[in-house]
């Protein structure tokens, strides 16, 4: 079978870059889609660089197998980790994400910015970059959410255990005065409503998602305009249970989602 070209793939640690999905397809509704969601290593959070690197690299590999001709990392942490090393291996374009503190510092009243993003992402010489750059014009207050991952991957959007870990992240920054809060890891996403009962309706919440989207769509036209059209199509792996990532995928995507394992070597 030859594999027509003109795919975008998507990879994150888990089921959290369907947040970013949602808005890729949205943005180009007649984009063939791949999505990897290495659940099999889920959370990225607490790993180091090389194996983190490791991971990106070999779910690279697989998704320009299966025809990608640009790739999305839908992950803060693995585009920490990762982002500099896939660009120096492969020549396609690569679209990384960050937690967004520049929409953030636009948006604060009260000079406050709260973070919320995984550790590694947090320990990150990227973010130190960021925080470096914004950090002078009002104040960064970062806060690790250890646990919030993993209740995304069981599909646990709204239960008491989550909330209790909202709650015990957020109080803290809304403490410290935060009025904007970053949801810098793309699991949050979905944990926005509980995040808005938990803060209150005064207080921002941003994300990046939509912006990535239309940094690829940039991308994609400046960089390959001669591509072949999509045909809207959608396909969805794991790394983990296929079963599992089926039934939390469908209730994410909202639409019937039937996951395939990775070949072994990808595993
Ligand atoms: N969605 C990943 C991110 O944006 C989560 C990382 C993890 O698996 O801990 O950072």
């Amino acid at each position: 079978m030859t594999i027509s070209t003109g795919a975008i793939g998507v990879f994150d640690s888990g089921v959290g870059g369907l947040s970013v999905l949602q808005h890729i397809r949205q943005t180009l509704p007649h984009e063939r889609l791949i999505y990897v969601a290495d659940s099999g290593h889920v959370p990225y959070g607490d790993k180091s660089t090389d194996y983190i690197e490791q991971r990106s690299h070999t779910l690279t590999r697989f998704l320009i197998g299966q025809g990608a001709d640009a790739v999305v990392i839908a992950c803060n942490t693995a585009t920490a980790a990762a982002v500099a090393s896939l660009r120096s291996e492969f020549s396609l374009p690569i679209v990384g994400m960050e937690p967004a503190v520049k929409p953030a510092v636009a948006a604060t009243r009260s000079g406050v910015v709260g973070v919320l993003a995984t550790i590694g992402t947090l320990e990150s010489a990227r973010f130190a970059a960021l925080l470096e750059r914004y950090g002078e014009e009002v104040e960064i207050v970062t806060q690790g959410c250890p646990g919030l991952v993993e209740q995304v991957e069981l599909g646990e959007l709204n239960s008491a255990r989550t909330l209790e870990l909202v709650k015990r992240y957020t109080i803290p920054l809304l403490e410290r005065g935060a009025d904007t809060l970053i949801l810098g890891c793309t699991h949050y996403p979905f944990l926005a409503p509980l995040i808005r009962d938990a803060v209150g309706a005064n207080i921002t919440l941003v994300d990046t998602g939509a912006a990535v989207a239309l940094q690829l769509r940039r991308r994609i036209q400046t960089e390959l305009p001669a591509r072949a059209h999509g045909d809207g199509s959608t396909r969805f792996f794991t790394s983990g249970d296929a079963g599992q990532a089926s039934r939390i995928m469908s209730a994410l995507w909202k639409s019937d989602v039937v996951a395939a394992r990775l070949p072994l070597e990808f595993l």
